[in-house]
């Protein structure tokens, strides 16, 4: 019988820490796209588990930093994704740093003895891409990105994403932990009571999940006689990235931690021309995974409070439906660990 995590792993703020220094700095996460890179000096930036993060065009390829100041702290670059000119500025006392992160002006700082400022560089990351999407880690991973995703790449075959053209970025802020929507998103069993227009189209009772290495592939057999708007390739790339793939696109979804009580879902879509100029097509699926997601954010939020209620201490999963969660709950147990 395999028992789920006790339930003070969604509300000890130790152990989200643990899963910060353990989990989200120790993985591959998925930024943004190499669309917006084009540029020397062009940049993308974010927040993963609270660690600000920056991936930039260096003239001579991509360098990736937490976008932290090394004076004190201040934030370099502000907006989601932007031009700089040959440097990045701090915004607080504004020390600027070549696009390589080396720190090249302390700014009327004054003479001071024993400050070098090779000792001040932005603090790097690594950044590799996959078929176009960018990738950071903050600490050595286990695998290298290439590895990590290779499961996947066996099952897309000869299928290429350079046709994709972005069309657009959605976000939706739920009051849970993020590994409670992780979680529900790796199993299928509560399909027919929480999706009924997924339902129509899914046969539920047929759902399978199934981990290859970091990823997990869902496979959901489609009704008799149904025009799906879900025709495509479900999976998941641990700790918190969904990659769905569509007849005509792709949604990458992140599924981010905003503290302890609180997650943000960060969709960014990218369909083939005909589609992306399509507003019906388009519309179509937009609007599927809308009413998928705001059925999931009621679901994921109620278990939040009741769990706080504190009645729940643990519970069990189902051997047919939630080796997913199983794998994903190991998973965090290891960083707890
Ligand atoms: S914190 Fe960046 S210049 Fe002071
Ligand atoms: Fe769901």
């Amino acid at each position: 019988m395999t028992r789920t995590l006790p339930a003070n792993v969604y509300t000890d703020p130790l152990l989200y820490e643990r899963e910060r220094q353990e989990i989200f700095a120790r993985t591959w996460q998925y930024v943004g796209h190499v669309g917006d890179l084009i540029a020397e000096g062009s940049y993308i930036a974010c927040e993963i588990a609270g660690f600000p993060v920056a991936v930039v065009n260096k003239g001579d390829g991509l360098a990736a930093f937490h976008n932290v100041c090394r004076h004190r702290a201040g934030r370099l670059l502000r907006e989601e994704r932007g031009q700089c000119e040959k440097a990045l500025e701090c915004t607080y006392h504004g020390w600027t740093y070549a696009l390589d992160g080396r720190l090249r002006n302390a700014r009327d700082f004054g003479p001071l003895e024993g400050f070098d400022p090779r000792d001040f560089a932005l603090f790097p990351l690594k950044v590799a891409t996959w078929r176009g999407f960018v990738f950071i880690a903050m600490k050595d991973p286990a695998l290298s990105l290439a590895e990590t995703l290779a499961p996947l790449d066996a099952r897309l075959e000869g299928r290429s994403f350079d046709a994709l053209m972005p069309s657009g970025r959605l976000r939706h802020q739920i009051a849970c932990n993020w590994k409670l929507y992780v979680e529900n998103y790796l199993e299928g069993y509560h399909i027919p009571n929480v999706h009924p227009a997924l339902a129509a189209e899914v046969d539920a009772a047929a759902y399978r999940v199934r981990m290859e290495g970091q990823v997990c592939f869902h496979e959901a057999p489609l009704r008799h006689g149904v025009r799906p708007v879900y025709d495509g390739l479900w999976a998941w790339v641990a700790p918190n990235l969904g990659v769905n793939v569509y007849g005509e696109g792709i949604m990458l979804e992140r599924m981010l931690p905003q503290g302890l009580r609180g997650s943000e879902l960060v969709y960014d879509y990218f369909f083939v021309p005909a589609v992306a100029a399509d507003e019906a097509a388009r519309g179509r699926i937009l609007n599927m995974s809308e009413t998928v997601t705001a059925e999931d954010k009621a679901v994921c939020e109620e278990v939040q409070r009741n769990i706080e209620a504190g009645a729940y201490v643990s519970g069990v999963l189902s051997s047919r439906h939630e080796q997913g969660v199983a794998w994903f709950q190991n998973f965090c147990a290891g960083a707890y660990r």
